[in-house]
């Protein structure tokens, strides 16, 4: 789920941004005169990867225990072993 400056519901659900204006309020690529220069290629990059996973991929399943990155500061995954299973 991403990181929402605004809206996010005091419920906790877990509902996904769906539109157009929700999605625009979130902070992953930061906001502003420093907003990420790259964002517009990784949204195109990550529409292409979801686009290709969804025609060839049936199910991904975690295959072993994640490992994560030594960090004070960020918590960040170093692995996520996964067994692919084709459509
Ligand atoms: C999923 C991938 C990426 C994420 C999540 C991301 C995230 C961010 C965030 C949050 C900031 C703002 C940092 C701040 O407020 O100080 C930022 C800035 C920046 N990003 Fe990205 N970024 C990604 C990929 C890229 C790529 C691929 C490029 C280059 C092709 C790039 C170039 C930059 C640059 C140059 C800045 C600094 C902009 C400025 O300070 O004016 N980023 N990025």
């Amino acid at each position: 789920m991403s990181v929402r400056r605004t809206g996010i519901p005091a419920s906790g659900s877990t509902r996904h941004a769906s539109t157009s204006a929700e999605r625009r309020t979130h902070l992953a690529f930061g906001s502003g005169i420093h907003a990420c220069v790259g964002a517009a290629i990784v949204r195109l990059e990550a529409e292409a990867l979801l686009s290709a996973l969804v025609r060839r991929v049936r199910a991904l399943h975690v295959a072993a225990e994640p490992t994560y990155q030594p960090n004070n500061i960020v918590r960040a995954l170093g692995s996520v072993p996964l067994r692919i299973v084709a459509a």
